[in-house]
């Protein structure tokens, strides 16, 4: 039997009108634009705004437009994951009800959570689906709401985190197109320095989780930008070396959009120049599951048959890792 690969055949996004300036955090936290700039590289975040609207009022809308753009029948989708921290609802899962809305009522569906490493972990399951023969069409959303788990008394993360979601569409090929390595790992021992202890089964929400903050991201970002900023660009140098690409066959690095010194870090290492690096973090901040997926989105017309693409992730746990993709189509789909 031929080897099956699983390339992208389309790239869906979504993100709120509402825009949060560093102005805006300026005025919930002592910081300041200067110091957001210069240390994250952040200028604004879009936030969804409304009430009870959650992560799948963005997924929804991503998958929408994806269809249409592929022209997919929704029927026709046999799987769904969505990628995501910040589902609508502990149950049921962010994926049923974005299938459900979106009328892919075949699909398998169910969510996936590796924090900001959520997409690439995402694009490895979504894909292994393919490669078994069995699944002809499956799409990946993913995207957070992280403004939902943000503390807007704390400095420390108020002004990180944006929402946004992309979805995509995977398929079938016998031809060396789509995902063609991947490395992901976990540095288990990074637990506490980046998570929300609140809501789960270790610590029930109730009164106490509520007044000690602990339903919002907690984060020691000097520590875990020590592990990022080297376990990123290691990662990604390695798929690079793994599968013997020079750095100037390197056409697109995309990276996770933490933090703009992370980023130009593993730019550094990786040897590529930054107008080929995507970067989205100065509008849209750090979307976690999200990042990734915007950055093809919004890049998809300048992407070509053929192109290497290098992503890299890195987020709590430590979950990490980096993927190797080979681009399978010319430009935007409309
Ligand atoms: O996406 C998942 C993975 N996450 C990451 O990869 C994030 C990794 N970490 C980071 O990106 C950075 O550590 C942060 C952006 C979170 C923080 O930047 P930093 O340069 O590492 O700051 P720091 O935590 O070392 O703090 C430096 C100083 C401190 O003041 P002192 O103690 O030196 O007087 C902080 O209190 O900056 C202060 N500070 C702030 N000042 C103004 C911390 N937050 C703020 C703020 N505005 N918002």
């Amino acid at each position: 039997m031929e080897r099956l690969n699983a390339m992208i055949t389309g790239v869906g996004g979504y993100v709120p009108d509402d825009i949060l300036t560093n102005a805006d955090i300026e005025k919930l936290v002592d910081t300041s634009d200067e110091w957001i700039t210069t240390r994250v590289g952040i200028k604004e975040r879009r936030i969804l705004r409304g009430d009870h609207l959650g992560l799948s009022y963005m997924g929804i809308r991503a998958v929408r437009q994806l269809l249409e753009k592929t022209a997919t029948d929704p029927k026709e989708i046999e799987a769904v994951i969505c990628a995501t921290t910040t589902p609508d609802y502990f149950f049921p899962t962010a994926a049923s009800v974005i299938s459900y809305e979106t009328g892919c009522v075949n699909a398998l569906t169910f969510d996936l959570q590796a924090a900001c490493s959520g997409f690439i972990y995402g694009l490895e399951t979504a894909s292994n689906y393919i490669r078994t023969g069995r699944y002809k069409k499956v799409i990946l959303v993913a995207g957070d709401k992280m403004t939902s788990i943000t503390d807007y008394t704390d400095r420390n993360t108020a002004p990180l985190f944006g929402d946004g979601c992309g979805a995509l569409l995977l398929e079938p090929t016998t031809e060396a197109f789509g995902l063609m390595d991947s490395i992901l790992r976990t540095e288990g021992s990074g637990l506490m320095h980046l998570i929300m202890k609140g809501g789960g089964s270790a610590y029930p929400s109730s009164h106490e989780t509520v007044d000690q903050h602990l339903h919002a991201v907690y984060q020691d970002g000097k520590h875990v930008f020590k592990y990022a900023v080297s376990y990123m660009a290691d990662v990604a140098a390695e798929i690079v070396e793994r599968n013997g690409l020079t750095n100037e066959e390197i056409d697109w690095v995309v990276p996770h959009q933490a933090n703009k010194r992370i980023i130009d870090a593993a730019g550094r290492r990786l040897g590529v120049p930054e107008e080929k690096i995507m970067i989205n973090i100065h509008k849209y901040g750090n979307t976690s599951s999200g990042s990734i997926p915007l950055c093809l989105w919004e890049w998809e017309d300048r992407l070509k048959r053929g192109d290497n693409l290098i992503l890299a992730a890195f987020g709590a746990g430590f979950v990490y890792g980096a993927l190797y993709l080979k681009w399978a189509y010319d430009g935007k789909k409309t």
